[in-house]
């Protein structure tokens, strides 16, 4: 069969471009030697029709809602699988067999603490500051602490450097939380499996036993499995532009930390409960939908809309189970957030503004409710989606590193400016 083509006319001068065919999804148009055949750039600001890479992590069908990891259905994951689980398919394309599964952990327990200078590294900070600065911060300061594993060039560096940051990122949360309430922080805990000890380094306190509820660390497990890739989200496309200048992955996860944080991306969650809160009732539902609707206003629904899902997103639903299994477990009942949450969805989802522009819920619109229930504050809840997409960026991050034909990312532009002119003194102006 022969090689699919496109072509493009410019001034009645047309050139071939070669057509690329993945596994599943859209074609691909090669453009990379477009400028040099015709003088002109493609122009896509947001990337909306835009491929960055050739990647075989993730997949997402956003009109039929599907999201696979390395082929794998996210429901299946989360159902059948645990978060290091995930990590492993992530990071090495294919599920564990036991034994490897049994080395693959044994691997992450071990690498949990972080070295003793960074606690008086986070005396630094305020104590009110916000626990994504902190998170950026100390995440960019690992490179200082490990500059034994910043070596990109080096096959077991890199391992070394991702197994770390799967390890210690959960541990510099918790420190992160722990130093803005002003409680000690709590040593990670080998005899407890990844979500227990997070949850114990967040909540336990010197004085008593902190007692891991099996339900609610089985809840926060299947969260992150749903936060821990995404294809190329923002702040993965962050993570990939960063590597590419060769920069150590420390800082390289850094910069996908920031980007997280806006509320566009992984701030949303935090955005949406603050929304919610503040519609406060139902009876107030229609002025916000309305605000939603209006072009002149600025809000959005938050937890609502995404570039890629036009259906429901997949992940929403298995939240949306999971926050009702979270509220049952800690016996809270007809919590005002999750009741404007339900009756705000039903409205959205059946009128024409949100259904006309496919509006659905996304990841970020029920997380919110459930991490609050478990006792977490909102200024943590992005903190939460950075630990568990820590993995997806590790794992694109190494990826591209490995990819024969990645170059630095350097995009052109569209120049509006001034054309040349000459310098005049201060004199003269
Ligand atoms: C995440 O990319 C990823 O995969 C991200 C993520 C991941 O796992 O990495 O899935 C995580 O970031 C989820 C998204 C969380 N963000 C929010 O919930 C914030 C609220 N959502 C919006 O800001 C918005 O939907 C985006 C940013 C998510 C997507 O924006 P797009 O794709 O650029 O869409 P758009 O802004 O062009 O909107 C299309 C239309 C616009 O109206 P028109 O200009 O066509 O008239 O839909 C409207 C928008 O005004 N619209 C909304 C809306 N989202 C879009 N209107 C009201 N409320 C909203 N939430």
């Amino acid at each position: 069969m022969s090689a699919k083509t496109g072509s493009v006319t410019i001034d009645g001068n047309t050139v071939e471009l070669p057509v690329k065919s993945g596994t599943i999804g859209p074609d691909v148009i090669d453009i990379g030697k477009l400028y040099a055949q015709t003088g002109a750039f493609t122009y896509d600001p947001g990337f909306t029709s835009t491929a960055s890479c050739e990647s075989a992590i993730t997949y997402i069908d956003g009109d039929e809602g599907i999201l696979l990891h390395r082929g794998y259905p996210i429901e299946q994951l989360a159902e059948h699988g645990d978060f290091l689980e995930t990590c492993y398919l992530l990071l090495y394309g294919e599920l564990p067999t036991s034994a490897q599964k049994q080395d693959f952990d044994y691997r992450v327990q071990r690498h949990t603490m972080v070295h003793e200078q960074m606690a008086r590294f986070f005396q630094g900070f305020r104590r009110d500051a916000h626990p994504m600065a902190v998170m950026v911060g100390s995440v960019g300061a690992l490179a200082a602490f490990y500059h034994d594993s910043t070596d990109i060039t080096d096959e077991r560096q890199r391992m070394i450097a991702s197994m770390r940051m799967i390890a210690k990122v959960p541990t510099l949360a918790a420190m992160a939380y722990k130093y803005t309430i002003g409680q000690p922080f709590v040593y990670p805990k080998n005899s407890l499996d990844y979500t227990s000890n997070f949850l114990n380094m967040c909540f336990a306190v010197p004085c008593e036993e902190y007692k891991i509820n099996p339900v609610l660390a089985r809840a926060l497990d299947r969260i992150f499995i749903l936060h821990a890739d995404h294809e190329q989200n923002a702040s993965t496309s962050t993570v990939r532009l960063a590597g590419s200048s060769g920069a150590n992955p420390f800082a390289c996860i850094a910069a996908g930390i920031a980007c997280l944080w806006g509320p566009a991306h992984g701030g949303a969650n935090e955005a949406a409960l603050k929304m919610l809160a503040e519609i406060g009732s139902v009876e107030r539902i229609p002025e916000y939908i309305a605000k939603a609707k209006d072009k002149n206003d600025p809000f959005r629904l938050m937890g609502f809309g995404h570039r890629v899902y036009k259906n429901y997103d997949p992940r929403a639903k298995i939240m949306q189970k999971t926050c009702h299994e979270v509220l049952a477990e800690l016996g809270v009942k007809d919590d005002p957030l999750l009741e404007v949450a339900m009756e705000l969805e039903r409205i959205a989802l059946h009128d024409e503004y949100f259904i006309s522009k496919k509006l659905y819920p996304n990841v970020d619109f029920y997380s919110g409710i459930t991490l609050k229930a478990m006792g977490f504050p909102t200024s943590m809840f992005t903190v939460l989606f950075a630990v568990a997409r820590t993995v997806g960026w590790i794992a694109q991050w190494k990826e591209m590193i490995e990819d024969p034909t990645q170059k630095i990312g350097r995009p052109r532009q569209l120049y509006t400016g001034e054309p040349s002119r000459d310098f005049v003194p201060v004199s003269k102006r």
